[in-house]
Formats: structure tokens, sequence, C-alpha cells
């Protein structure tokens, strides 16, 4: 089932900022067809887009009013079936990104369930039964509605959280999740996800993928059993379509039925000690002095800090499922803010051979950098890490023909902004490097995702990090100093040379000698 997950490698794109086809200076769909060419040729044969549906974008459309229709900006339903259509003539997928938890309080549902008398939908939202303001660490938003009740949001104000029902109610207004409008709010979900598999989609990458069941118990028992009932109905009717979770808890969420979970920045993930090791205050610049992020070159880096966390989510889920890395999303500030291009393409190369299913964060192939910027429909921090994609040199950065004040965010003013166009004459740039990289990768069956880890060096505060994948050995130093570590083994005959490399590494039989800032891949040989 899902079989495709093993070899895929995925790029996100937040449509806002990808391509411009009609010039009104913001991104549709109809400009990532025409570049899906390009991505194919970084090696990214899968997409998962950020919301496209019709939205008063609040927050850039994670506040969807209809979940069936695309939003006007970037195009037409017709223009997504299109791109399902174009990519899988690629050999490529596409996934959209499903928001289950809630919806923009301008919703049609919403509508209805503020009206004062009863009707089919006056419990698909939270309502307590009164005027408070507050309810056990939920949040309450009053007097918006004229109904006796105020409503729970399930982030921003704007969006009013879906009523799946309560783990434990203990209230009158806490409806069981066995509760018939509790049930309906799940099918009417899953309604909307056969909606567009059968437009063509592949799956959906799912936000907030734990909030469903509120006051769930410890082990999110209530929002995983929805999950399964969600999953059930793919494996009978969809058996490809794959469900990955912003839920940045693998071992919670694949035991409810995702094929895969994003290991991020929260839920106490060590997924930023490897690059985000840092701070920012309220004007969105880094505060934190020395950044300990292991591919930092002189971070003084401790793999330990995410092996440790990164192997309890693995165990717990090798045979299951799959545990996706990232290079940034569309939620926290991009690697190059911090890193240099050096530094990231090291990081790169672990992050696309550990086992598990990758992410490339569109423009963070070229090394695009963050921007501070004022918030723009509801990104504050975020929005310096959405501006618009670099292809060339030309008007805008090759993003759109619209007047630069018209777009939806400004391009990277600067002069040496980095390009496609520029990446893709320079042998040795990061887009080329990452280019050798997942060639490999699709060559290679055994660094693809299946679980076939084995961690050879890991010791805190010394480098290198060693760690085998089948049959072949990898090697990462991302500090200043050279480093060595001893390993069993030896390449298979004549194979000294890595198959990839970037900077200069040797194995040999017993040990592997890192120069400063390098990584390595070899055949491992018998013995
Ligand atoms: C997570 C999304 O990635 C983020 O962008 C959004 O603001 C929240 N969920 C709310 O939907």
């Amino acid at each position: 089932m899902s079989k495709w997950l093993n070899s895929a490698v995925f790029y996100e794109i937040y449509p806002q900022s990808f391509y411009d086809t009609n010039g009104d200076g913001i991104g549709d769909i109809e400009g990532i067809i025409r570049k899906l060419d390009y991505i194919l040729s970084i090696g990214c044969n899968a997409i998962w887009l950020n919301p496209c549906f019709d939205s008063p974008f609040r927050d850039a459309g994670y506040d969807v009013r209809d979940y069936k229709k695309v939003a006007p900006r970037y195009g037409t339903n017709d223009d997504l079936k299109r791109l399902f259509a174009e990519a899988h003539k690629r050999g490529m997928r596409v996934l959209l990104d499903l928001v289950p938890g809630h919806t923009s309080e301008d919703h049609e549902w919403f509508h209805k369930s503020k009206e004062p008398k009863p009707n089919e939908h006056w419990n698909r939202y939270i309502w307590t039964d009164d005027w408070a303001t507050w309810a056990s660490g939920l949040k309450v938003i009053g007097g918006e509605a004229d109904r006796n009740a105020s409503y729970i949001v399930n982030f921003f104000k704007c969006q009013p959280a879906l009523n799946y029902g309560f783990f434990r109610p203990d209230q009158s207004w806490q409806l069981p999740m066995d509760h018939p409008d509790c049930i309906a709010t799940r099918e009417a979900m899953k309604d909307v996800m056969r909606y567009w598999l059968d437009a063509g989609c592949d799956g959906f990458r799912v936000d907030m993928a734990a909030s469903l069941v509120k006051f769930d118990d410890e082990q999110s028992s209530g929002t995983s059993a929805i999950w399964r009932n969600v999953r059930a109905m793919l494996d009978a009717d969809y058996p490809e379509a794959v469900l990955i979770s912003e839920w940045s808890d693998p071992a919670t969420a694949i035991k409810a039925g995702f094929h895969a979970d994003f290991l991020l920045h929260f839920n106490g993930s060590a997924y930023n000690s490897l690059v985000r090791d840092y701070k920012m205050d309220g004007g969105y610049n880094v505060t934190s002095d020395p950044d300990n992020s292991f591919f930092k070159k002189d971070g003084n880096g401790d793999i330990c800090r995410f092996i440790d966390d990164y192997l309890r989510h693995y165990e717990a889920t090798k045979n299951e499922g799959h545990i996706s890395l990232i290079t940034g999303n569309h939620d926290v500030p991009r690697l190059r803010l911090t890193l240099s291009p050096l530094e990231m393409s090291v990081a790169f190369a672990f992050l696309f051979t550990m086992p598990g299913v990758p992410f490339l964060y569109y423009g963070d192939e070229i090394g695009m950098r963050y921007l501070n910027l004022v918030s723009k429909e509801g990104g504050y921090n975020r929005t310096g890490a959405r501006t618009p994609m670099q292809w060339g040199k030309g008007k805008n950065l090759g993003f759109s023909t619209a007047e630069a004040d018209k777009l939806y965010l400004p391009v990277d003013p600067a002069n040496d902004a980095p390009t496609v166009e520029d990446s893709e004459k320079d042998e040795s740039s990061l887009l080329n490097t990452l280019r050798a990289l997942l060639k490999l990768r699709h060559a290679e069956p055994d660094l693809q995702a299946r679980a076939n880890l084995e961690i050879v060096f890991a010791e805190k505060s010394r480098l290198p990090f060693v760690y085998r994948r089948g049959s072949m050995l990898l090697a990462v130093n991302p500090g200043v100093k050279a480093a060595s570590a001893q390993v069993k083994g030896a390449p298979v005959p004549g194979g000294s040379a890595p198959l990839y490399a970037i900077g200069d590494c040797a194995f040999e039989p017993g040990s592997v000698r890192m120069e400063g800032q390098s990584f390595g891949i070899w055949r491992l040989g018998s013995g």
C-alpha cells in the first residue's frame, strides 16, 4: 500500500509565492504546472501544496471558507485537476493540505452554527453554554453570535474549532465523541477528502492533526481513533493515497494511521537542535549566541541531542510508517538565516539520506534568505520565509511581471539574491549539489525511505557522525576541524572513492577520516 512513498522526495510549495503567470503579483496553479519539470530536475517527484482553497486569508489559507473550491487568486478547480494530471504524466504525486481542525469563521457551516435556532450545523463547532471567555485552557470567543454561547478557537480568532467531541466530557456543552453530530463532522471531512481524491490528488498533508478531540488523553486515543477510521476509508477505497501529519510525534501519529509524520520544532522534538538552536526577538532577529546547532560549522554540535530523540520514534515506527525530515517549511525561518550555503549542503546531505520521506521547502535548494518582514496574512515571523521564489535576474527575479508594489510579498532586494538561473550554471551550487545527491538516492534503494538505519559512531560532542543504511556507509562532519572515527568494515574492493562527497573525506578499512565540513557515502564491502 502506498509503496510510492518509499522513493518519494517532496517539494513544498507555498502557492502565493511560487510563480505568477497572470501578472497579478501572486503565484498561481498554472505557475506550478509550468515549473513541474524544474521540480523534477531537482530530484523531487512529489509535491505538498499549502492550502489553495477559497479563504479570506487571515491565516494564509489555513482558514478555509470552502474546502471544495480553489481560491480564485490561484485559479480554478479545473486548473488544480490539470496540475494532478500533468504531475501524474511525469510520474509525480501531489498532496493537498487538509485543515480538519478548524474552518474560517466565514465558512457557511459556521454561519449556520451561529444562528439562534438549532439546525444541522449547530454542533459542527464547539460552543459553550454561556458567555464564558475561558474554558479550562481552551480559547473561547464570546459576543460573536446570536446564541447564548461562545465558541472555541483552534488557532487564531478567525479559526473556530470543528467539533469532534470530548474524550471525557464533563460539562453539559461538551459532546461525547460518539455523538451523531461529532460523527457528522468526521464524515464531512471524509467527504472533502473523497472529493479531491476523486479529482486526482494523491493524499494529504494534515494540518494540526493532533487537534481534533478536545481534552484527549495522554495517548491521544480519541483523535487517533478518528484517524484510524479515516485511514480505513483510504485503505478500502484509495489504497494508493497517503496521509502525512503535522503532529511532530511519529510514534503516536503512525499508530493513529498516518503513513508518515513530520518531526518538527514542537512537541519536545529535537529537530531544531540540528539547524535552529537559537531564539528570535520580537523584531525577528536571532538573539542566542552561541548557536549550537549541529550543522553550524562552529556550533560544537552534538548529534546525540537529535539522534536519541529520533531513534525513540524510529524504533517505535520503523515497520509501520515513516518519519519526515524537512529543510524548512512555511512556519519556520529559512535555514539560510543562520547557515551558509556550504553548511546547508552538508545539512541537506544528512536530511536526504536518513530513513523516511524528506521534504524540501521551495527556494531552500538555492539558499533563499529569510527576510525580516512585517506580518502578512497572519504570518508574523513566518512571513520572511514565504517570499517569492527567485527564478532569474529579470523583473521581480522572474517571479511575476506585476509592478513591484503589487507583489504578494517583496522579493529579496539584495544584489546577490540567489536565483535558479545562477545556481544552474554553477556546478558547485547548493542546487547542483542536491541534484547529485538525489540522483544517487533514486538509484540506490538502500538510501530511500525504508528503515535500515544503524548508528555506527555517535558520541556526545564528538564528530563525525557515522551511520549505515543497508550496504551504504555515510559519514558527516559539519565542524571546521578534521575528525575521524573507527568503524567496522571496509569499502567494496576499489571503492574507497566515495559515491558522493562534499569536501575531502576517506573511508579506509577500519576508519573514516573527514576534513572539516565534509560528507561522504561509500558502498560497504563484506567483512
Ligand atoms: C499549522 C500550519 O502549518 C500553520 O501555517 C497554520 O497557521 C496553523 N497550523 C493553523 O492552521
